[in-house]
């Protein structure tokens, strides 16, 4: 029988465990729940949800149309102006911002109001950063790309506050800043990216370095699992890649000593569990 090593970061991190613990939370205490946007990008949990009654909203006009009820506010946060809107509607609001993301707003919000020039590394359609934005007194710059960093030319004297995306590249986030500080502007730079992608990427790349063979868990179209597979692959030539447990369909030679598993950003525990299950007991 081989050994089975799960991953201890394999899943949620704890900013998205908490917010969908929030949710179940609140289902328990009853009233019309909604989420601002899905909770997580899970299908499977955004169905569950459902079923239990749990509603996504997806503007501030629906927002403005409840009569009661709760409005959850995910991980990634909302800009100022829209919790402002939450709080002071009919609706209840909690907020699940992630303590990290909120960490952010609240530096974007007093260097904004100290009159910084706030940079934002990370991707411009990205909810987090939007929701970062929106915390920047002043007009706030999101900045992706080399070719982004090499053409910004603000005419300033305000010293640039420079902060991330949570789930942003280190070193690219490092060569964007090294392109910034070669402008010669005044930087004060705030490395806000989270540890929980680079421990689970780092995690995984270790167990399928001794593994035979190597299984991620993850959606589809989810972009940070499609990171691990590839990392993952690149260790061990036996990685899967599937969604739940019945897309795995092994072929074990009985040879092999170690299996490892790991799973991306949003999968549920359970989901995780039941691919161990199956692969200590069915195979
Ligand atoms: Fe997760 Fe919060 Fe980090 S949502 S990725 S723990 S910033």
């Amino acid at each position: 029988m081989p050994e089975i090593i799960t991953a201890k970061s394999a899943g949620f991190c704890f900013g998205v465990q908490r917010a969908v613990d929030t949710v179940y939370e609140e289902i328990a205490r009853g009233g019309a729940i909604y989420t601002y946007g899905p909770i997580i990008h899970n299908e499977e949990v955004v169905r569950d949800l459902e079923e239990k009654g749990v509603r996504v909203i997806e503007s501030p006009q629906e927002i403005d149309a409840l009569e009661s009820g709760t409005v959850i506010v995910r991980s990634h946060g909302v800009p100022e102006k829209l919790m402002n809107r939450i709080e002071s509607s009919r609706a209840h609001c909690v907020d699940a911002t992630c303590p990290f993301v909120k960490r952010i707003h609240n530096t974007v919000a007093a260097q904004s109001a100290k009159g910084d020039k706030i940079v934002i590394i990370g991707n411009a359609g990205h909810p987090e950063v939007e929701g970062i934005m929106g915390w920047s007194l002043t007009p706030a710059t999101v900045i992706e790309t080399r070719e982004e960093a090499a053409a910004f030319n603000e005419k300033t004297q305000r010293t640039l506050c420079v902060v991330a995306q949570t789930t942003f590249n280190q070193n690219k986030f490092q060569e964007l800043v090294d392109i910034l500080k070669q402008k010669g502007y005044n930087i004060t730079v705030v490395n806000t990216i989270c540890n929980a992608t680079r421990e689970r990427q780092e995690e995984a790349k270790r167990i399928a370095a001794v593994a035979d063979v190597m299984i991620v868990i993850g959606g589809k179209h989810s972009s940070n699992s499609a990171k691990l597979y590839e990392i993952c692959r690149r260790e061990c030539e036996r990685t899967f890649f599937i969604q739940t447990r019945d897309d795995l369909h092994l072929s074990l030679t009985g040879e092999e000593k170690v299996i490892g598993i790991t799973a991306g950003a949003s999968t549920p525990k359970n989901i995780i569990e039941e691919v161990q299950a199956y692969v200590r007991t069915d195979i």
